[in-house]
C-alpha cells in the first residue's frame, strides 16, 4: 500500500478538523484512493488546550523545524493562517522539498505569485481549495473543470459572515447591529467582525478567483472594496419593492480588453441565481465561453467542510506522488486579460437613496445635478411623509460612469435640502 506522510501546522479548528476527518475516514480514503494517508507530525504552539480530537502525544510538537525538516514528511498542511510567520513556513517547505496544503486567503493574496513561482520551479504541488468558499470546490473546477473556458465573469457570495446578516436583516426586518449580534452569538461571526463586515476577507479570495479565473495577480489593496455598514434595513426593503435582494458581491468582470475586480453590496435581480442564497452559505457564479452559466453553492466555512477541501488537497497530491509523474508545472495560470480596470471607469447602474427635505423644486435640483453628469434615471418614488419633515427618495438609474456619480452626488449632498449622506449601491445581474 502506497503511504502519504503528512505535517500539520495549526491545530485549531480546522486542524482539528482535518484530523478528525483523516482519522475517522482512513479506511475509507484508502480505499478509494489507493494511498494511505498517515499523520505524522502536528505542531502548535498552544499544546495544553483540548481538541475535540485525541493524538498521541509523539505526534505533537511546538518546533516548527521538526515539520519542516522531517525527512519522511512529503505533505506540509499550513493551518495556522495570518501571514507571518506562515508565509516563510511555507516558502521553506517547499525548498525542503515538501509539497504544500494551505487554506490562507490572506496569505495567498498577498504572496500567491512569489509561492507559486516557487514551488512551480522546484516542481512542487501547492493545493489551495479550501482558501475560498470552504467546502465548494471552486479552485479545482477554475484550475481543471473549465481550464478549456475563456472566463468572462465571476461573482462571488464567499463571505458567509456578511451574507447571514443581510439575510438575517432581510428577512426578519432588524437592522445591521443586531444582526450582527445575532450572528455572533451563534458563532458566526467573530468577536472582531471587521474583516468579514469590511469586504476585506471577500477581497481576498477574489484575489485568488481572480488569478485563477483570469491570470491577474492582484494585491487586496489594489481592489475596489466597499462593506456591508453603510446598509440599512430601509435600503433592503425598497430594493426588494424595486424586486432586488441586496448581497455583498465579489466581482471578476471581463470587460474589452480589460478586467473589473471589485467587493461592495450589490443589487441583484430576485431572478438570479444568487438571490436565494442565504444565510452562511456561500456561492460562485461563473460564465464562461463554453459552460455558459455556471453555479457553486455550499458551506463556505466550518471545519467539517473546510476539511473536505483539505483533505480533497491532500488526495490529489498524494496520487499526484505516486503516479510517477513530474509535476513540471503544478500550478500554472495564464494572463488572458490586460490591466484591471480603474473604479473610476466602471459603469454599472445604481440605486440611489436621498435623505431631502420634502418641499417644492428639490427633486428638481437632484435631477438636474445628475442630468448634468450624464446620469439619466431610470426609476424614481418619494416615500410617504409621516411625521418627519425629511423623506427618503429613491432612484434607480441607468448605467452611468462610478466617476460621474461620485461627483453628482457630491454636489447633491451639498444642498441644504440634503440632510444625509447619500446612499448608493450598484446594481448587477
Ligand atoms: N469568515 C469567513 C466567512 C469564513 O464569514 O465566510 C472564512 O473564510
Amino acid at each position: 500500500m502506497k503511504k502519504v506522510k503528512i505535517g500539520l501546522i495549526g491545530f485549531g479548528t480546522i486542524g482539528s478538523g482535518v484530523v478528525r476527518v483523516l482519522r475517522a475516514k482512513r479506511a475509507y480514503l484508502r480505499d478509494k484512493t489507493g494511498v494511505d494517508l498517515i499523520i505524522s507530525r502536528i505542531c502548535d504552539k498552544d499544546l495544553k488546550t483540548k481538541r475535540q480530537v485525541k493524538v498521541s502525544r509523539n505526534i505533537l510538537t511546538k518546533s516548527i523545524s521538526k515539520v519542516l525538516y522531517d525527512p519522511e514528511i512529503d505533505i506540509v498542511v499550513e493551518l495556522m493562517g495570518g501571514i507571518r510567520p506562515a508565509r516563510d513556513i511555507i516558502l521553506e517547505a517547499l525548498r525542503s522539498g515538501k509539497h504544500v496544503v494551505t487554506a490562507n486567503k490572506a496569505l495567498l493574496a498577498e504572496s500567491g505569485g512569489k509561492i507559486f513561482d516557487l514551488a512551480n520551479s522546484l516542481g512542487l504541488c501547492v493545493g489551495f481549495e479550501a482558501s475560498v468558499g470552504g467546502g465548494v470546490p471552486i479552485i479545482r473546477a477554475l484550475k481543471e473543470g473549465f481550464v478549456a473556458n475563456k472566463i468572462d465573469l465571476i461573482y462571488g457570495i464567499i463571505n458567509g459572515t456578511s451574507n447571514f446578516i443581510l439575510s438575517k436583516m432581510a428577512d426578519d426586518a432588524c437592522d445591521f447591529k443586531s444582526a450582527l449580534k445575532i450572528a455572533q452569538d451563534r458563532g458566526y461571526a467573530e468577536k472582531d467582525p471587521y474583516l468579514d463586515i469590511s469586504g476585506g476577507d471577500s477581497g481576498h479570495k477574489l484575489s485568488v478567483l481572480a488569478l485563477l479565473g483570469f491570470g491577474v495577480p492582484v494585491p487586496p489593496k489594489d481592489i475596489y472594496t466597499e462593506g456591508i455598514t453603510d446598509i440599512e434595513l430601509s435600503d433592503i426593503q425598497y430594493a426588494r419593492e424595486l424586486g432586488y435582494e441586496i448581497k455583498l458581491l465579489a466581482i471578476a468582470k471581463r470587460a474589452g480588453q480589460s478586467v473589473e475586480l471589485r467587493v461592495h453590496p450589490t443589487l441583484i435581480s430576485r431572478n438570479h441565481l444568487l438571490a436565494n442564497v442565504k444565510g452562511v452559505y456561500n456561492a460562485v457564479f461563473i460564465k464562461g465561453d463554453l459552460i455558459g452559466e455556471n453555479l457553486f453553492f455550499g458551506e463556505g466555512a466550518g471545519a467539517a467542510a473546510t476539511s473536505s477541501a483539505v483533505v480533497s488537497d491532500i488526495v490529489a497530491i498524494s496520487k499526484c506522488l505516486h503516479s510517477g509523474a513530474k509535476n513540471e508545472k503544478c500550478i500554472c495560470f495564464k494572463k488572458d486579460v490586460g490591466d484591471v480596470k480603474k473604479m473610476d471607469d466602471i459603469r454599472t447602474r445604481f440605486y440611489i437613496r436621498f435623505s431631502a427635505i420634502d418641499k417644492p423644486g428639490v427633486l428638481a435640483r437632484i435631477s438636474g445635478i445628475l442630468g448634468k453628469h450624464d446620469i439619466s434615471i431610470a426609476s424614481v418614488s418619494q416615500k410617504e411623509r409621516k411625521t418627519a419633515k425629511v423623506v427618503p427618495i429613491v432612484m434607480m438609474t441607468h448605467e452611468a460612469r462610478e466617476r460621474d456619480m461620485a461627483r453628482a452626488l457630491k454636489e447633491i449632498d451639498a444642498l441644504t435640502s440634503i440632510k444625509k449622506k447619500t446612499v448608493k449601491v450598484r446594481v448587477e445581474g
